[in-house]
């Protein structure tokens, strides 16, 4: 059964990796063999800049999301470069999270991952995106994709119907609950501490991450963050950060990966791009 299961995720994780982590590292000269990595104009992460963003036009919509609160089943991965957290394609359609674009379209939920600091001290920059330079101690990926059961995650991917939620997080002291926004991972962390673990969560939900997203945000068009660097991918950054634990923060550092470096890429050139801010 685990290992249906797995293959079932390494199918999906390459969709969307489409270079499998175990095939690359966070070293400059691994990413040379992919053009859009090397010579894309509209790459991901970048630093925001505010004072260069400019208002979403009236016509657009804030965009919202939905289902936010429902309970359900994931599969947890340790991919040897991140956490990966699945399963969100299973849940019954009529109550799976999903996003509401600036331009109407409907995108669900299918996937998470995270970005943190692979180093000793608790307090760091792991985070890819900044806001005028500030980074923050890690960094949430939630990928939607278009509602359209007959396009496949790589025609999805091709045609710029794909929508990465970024969410940051830090690490607060104070020991009120709220703050802890990861903690319905905190058991499924001890038991994927080696390369390729998966656990298995039965009531798994997104509402604590997704608390913050009335702060507002920044919207603009790049790219997957690890090869093969797939561009068109709309990005929406949000500005308020979630809170974790210490303890939550030292859960993350426990995990092994294929090798012991970071896992953020370096910031890349805006060039030409339009930021929106919601
Ligand atoms: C690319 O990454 C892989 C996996 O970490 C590593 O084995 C390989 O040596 C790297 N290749 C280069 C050219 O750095
Ligand atoms: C990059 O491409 C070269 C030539 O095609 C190949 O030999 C090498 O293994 C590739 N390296 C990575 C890290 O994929
Ligand atoms: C992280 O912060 C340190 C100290 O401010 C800085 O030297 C380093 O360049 C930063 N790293 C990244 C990837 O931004
Ligand atoms: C992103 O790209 C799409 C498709 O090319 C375009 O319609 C949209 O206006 C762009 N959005 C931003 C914020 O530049």
């Amino acid at each position: 059964m685990k290992v249906v299961i797995a293959l079932l995720v390494l199918e999906t994780v390459n969709s969307l990796y489409l270079v499998h982590p175990r095939f690359w590292n966070y070293d400059k000269i691994n990413w040379t063999n992919y053009t859009a990595c090397v010579n894309g104009k509209a790459q991901s992460p970048i630093n925001i800049v505010t004072t260069t963003t400019i208002p979403l036009p009236k016509k657009m919509h804030k965009p919202e999301f939905y289902n936010t609160k429902t309970k359900g089943p994931v599969t947890v991965w340790n991919s040897g470069r991140t956490v990966t957290i699945n399963g969100f394609e299973q849940w019954p359609y009529l109550t799976k999270p999903y996003l509401m674009d600036e331009t109407g379209k409907k995108f669900l939920l299918f996937r998470m991952h995270l970005h943190w600091l692979y180093s000793e001290s608790i307090v760091g920059n792991g985070s890819e995106h900044s806001i005028d330079d500030v980074k923050h101690n890690g960094e949430i990926h939630l990928a939607f994709r278009y509602d359209d059961d007959e396009m496949d995650l790589g025609e999805a991917l091709e045609s710029g119907n794909v929508r990465m939620v970024s969410v940051f997080f830090d690490v607060k002291q104070r020991r009120d609950h709220q703050l802890f926004v990861m903690t319905d991972l905190d058991y499924a962390l001890t038991l994927i501490t080696k390369y390729d673990d998966m656990s298995e969560m039965v009531q798994f939900s997104v509402d604590p991450i997704l608390k913050n997203v009335n702060g507002g945000m920044f919207i603009y068009n790049g790219s997957l963050t690890t090869p093969n660097c797939k561009e068109g991918i709309r990005w929406y950054v949000t500005k308020v950060p979630v809170a974790v634990a210490q303890y939550q923060m030292e859960l993350l550092k426990h995990i092994k990966h294929v090798d012991n470096s970071r896992n953020s890429r370096p910031q890349q050139d805006v060039n030409d791009r339009i930021i929106y801010n919601v």
